[in-house]
């Protein structure tokens, strides 16, 4: 398996946003085309080795989602195939399986990032303040416990570059509106909850992740970007799930247990990967696309 994808062949379509992993070519003024690369970021920082297969995965899994929480929300898919946009034959179908064409939205100015379990920089908070992004806890919580609820902790999205910055929901009211503000966190938390139960029952938690939203020319709220992959959340194996202790999560951890293993210093460049943390690590978003996607 070969990463045969990068940004130069879509030579037809001008690219507007090359991001960490995905790059976004304007189709006209409504549509974009996304395609989802195999790029790996760690530590914030692209590597120069790419794993086979992720984009395609990455996409499978986003696409389900859309498709399991269209009846909570609408989404960007547009329905629309690679094909009908790109007019070389041969680069439309290699493209088809990483690629989506969507609606271009008004992207709101916020990262709807949603926890259902005390980890990360939530677990420092709160051994900190008792809180978690503001939001009180009850006392008593072990690191990687499961939240009495779920809880809606938004971000601002940084300029490229920076890290996201919290912000409490008054902030988040201010800059887009309370209405707005109240029924994005309503939605954040029902597809969270919608989306926990279905991993759950294919042995996966999800532990915490992160949504975006857009406009519609109509002013209609649509979910947009990706949804609950390895990049956007953390998942953990339901069965080795032991509270007081970090689970190991799927996605990246090969590649960060290596990186700081050869002590690097998170600038960038960064380092080559030996093939079998390539290996691993494409291992790993292999076992949690087949358990969350395939049916059963
Ligand atoms: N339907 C949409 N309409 C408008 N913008 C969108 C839509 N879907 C996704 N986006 C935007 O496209 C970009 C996707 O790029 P990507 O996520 O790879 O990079 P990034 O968010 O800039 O950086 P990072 O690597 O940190 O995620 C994001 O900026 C996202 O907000
Ligand atoms: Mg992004």
């Amino acid at each position: 398996m070969t990463s045969d994808y990068h940004a130069g062949l879509v030579s037809e379509l001008p690219l507007i946003h090359q991001g960490k992993v995905r790059d976004c070519f304007a189709v006209d003024d409504q549509h974009m085309l996304i395609v989802a690369s195999d790029r790996l970021s760690a530590f914030d920082v692209v590597l120069p080795d790419p794993i086979p297969g992720k984009g395609e995965m990455l996409t499978r899994i986003s696409n389900f989602w859309f498709g399991l929480t269209e009846h909570i929300i609408p989404n960007h898919l547009t329905g629309i195939a690679v094909s009908e946009v790109l007019s070389d034959r041969q680069l439309a179908e290699l493209l088809a399986p990483r690629a989506v064409v969507v609606k271009r939205l008004k992207p709101l100015p916020l990262e709807a990032i949603v926890r259902g379990y005390l980890i990360g920089s939530g677990w420092k908070d709160y051994q900190r303040s008792g809180e978690v992004c503001g939001i009180a806890l009850p006392p008593g919580l072990q690191l990687a416990d499961r939240l009495p609820e779920i809880i809606f902790t938004p971000s601002t999205k940084a300029a490229v570059g920076e890290h996201d910055v919290n912000v409490d929901f008054t902030a988040i009211s201010q800059s887009i509106g309370q209405d707005m503000a109240e029924r994005v966190r309503e939605v954040s938390i029902e597809i969270f909850r919608t989306a926990g139960d279905h991993a759950r029952e294919r042995g996966i938690i999800i532990a915490d992740t992160k949504f975006e939203f857009g406009l519609d020319a109509d002013g209609t709220l649509r979910l947009m970007d990706e949804v609950l992959t390895p990049d956007s959340s953390r998942f953990w194996p339901a069965d080795s799930y032991r509270p007081g202790s970090s689970p190991p999560s799927y996605d990246k951890q090969f590649v960060r247990d290596y990186l700081e293993r050869i002590g690097w210093d998170k600038t960038p460049p960064g380092p080559r990967i030996p093939g079998e943390v390539i290996e691993a690590t494409h291992e790993k978003y292999r076992e949690v696309c087949e358990r969350l996607v395939a049916s059963g």
